[in-house]
């Protein structure tokens, strides 16, 4: 039998606590929420306002942002003991509704909760931008990030050395561009923020990795030109483990999909102990996006390149609590 009781303050709060502590691209954070009490329906929203529009013109990146706090909510739903019923881009005429989910009662036992560990994974994943060890992370923790972003609507293609020396060039290929094109390089950098700066937003410069001194893994340098912010290089993994998630369309409804997938390929990381980081410049220039695909799938819309592997866990970051941005 299915319940229908409402949602208090506190289960909206924890719903909203999960939602936001989401990755997003430089911290951006671009969602809003809005609780529809009488219908038990969240309403997730972009924020137009913290847009990257140099970085991300097309607002894919802010799409796979907000399936990433999707998934996060659909989680904590479940958690609460409620179904959560997503429906993506809901009104045509609504361009800036992302996605509703309604939280109905979740019916017997017959329905299986979420794997175990995985919501408690959302608080303690964190981008982890520092040198890993190498040590290669066990296939069937692979087989399950693959089958996972498989089951959230996308796909993650684990490359073979040849592949990912390309990947990582593509990737060092974009981030030259970056750095050339001041613009850019002064967006990213205004969401960099100094130790105990009193923001909800960006990335605080202690959560930055450094650059890596065998010059293979260009992570990204969001300081550009100041190199007082920059820590000094450090060697980075020989072997590089990476995951590229990719969708066979290119819409917005596959944008927040890749979001979810991404999340829940994240969270799978972390609850195995996994640590994971994310390179997403090559994404944010259409010729370079392109010639990260896959030659001979037609389809292959990369969406998201992921490095993971052991080492240090990242660094916490600021978040603007979900209720805060209750509309
Ligand atoms: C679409 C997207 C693109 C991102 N691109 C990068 C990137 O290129 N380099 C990087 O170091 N982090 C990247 N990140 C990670 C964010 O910077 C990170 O999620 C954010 O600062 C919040 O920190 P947290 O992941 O530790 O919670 C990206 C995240 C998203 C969702």
């Amino acid at each position: 039998m299915r319940t229908h009781a409402v949602l208090d303050a506190a289960a909206v709060e924890s719903l909203l606590a999960a939602a936001v502590a989401a990755p997003s691209i430089h911290n951006t954070q671009p969602w809003r929420f809005r609780l529809d009490p009488d219908n038990q329906v969240l309403e997730v929203r972009s924020a137009p306002e913290r847009a990257l529009p140099r970085t991300d013109p097309t607002h894919r990146a802010q799409y796979l942002s907000v399936g990433a706090a999707v998934f996060n909510l659909r989680l904590a739903a479940l958690h609460l003991g409620r179904r959560p019923e997503v429906r993506l881009l809901p009104d045509p005429h609504d361009p800036g509704l992302l996605a509703a989910v309604h939280l109905t009662g979740l019916s017997a036992a017959d329905e299986q909760p979420v794997a175990p560990g995985l919501y408690e994974a959302i608080a303690r994943r964190h981008t982890s931008r520092m040198p890993f060890t190498g040590r290669p992370v066990p296939e069937p923790i692979v087989a399950e990030m693959t089958s996972n972003a498989h089951a959230a609507g996308a796909r993650l293609h684990i490359p073979d050395i040849v592949g990912t020396r390309r990947l990582l060039r593509l990737t060092a290929a974009a981030e030259a561009r970056n750095h050339a094109h001041p613009e850019r390089i002064a967006e990213s950098r205004a969401w960099i923020t100094a130790p105990g700066a009193d923001t909800s937003y960006g990335i605080p410069v202690t959560a930055l990795g450094p650059p890596d001194a065998g010059k293979r893994i260009a992570t990204r340098d969001f300081t550009g030109p100041v190199p007082a912010a920059r820590r000094p290089a450090r060697w980075f993994e020989r072997h590089v483990q990476l995951a590229l998630l990719w969708t066979s369309h290119d819409r917005r409804d596959d944008w927040l999909r890749a979001g979810q997938a991404l999340q829940y390929v994240l969270l799978t990381a972390t609850a195995n102990g996994v640590r994971t980081s994310l390179m997403h410049q090559a994404m944010e220039w259409p010729d370079l996006r392109a010639a990260t695909a896959f030659p001979r799938h037609k389809r292959c819309h990369p969406q998201m390149l992921i490095r993971f592997g052991y080492g240090p866990d990242g660094t916490g970051t600021p978040r603007l609590p979900g209720a805060a941005d209750l509309g």
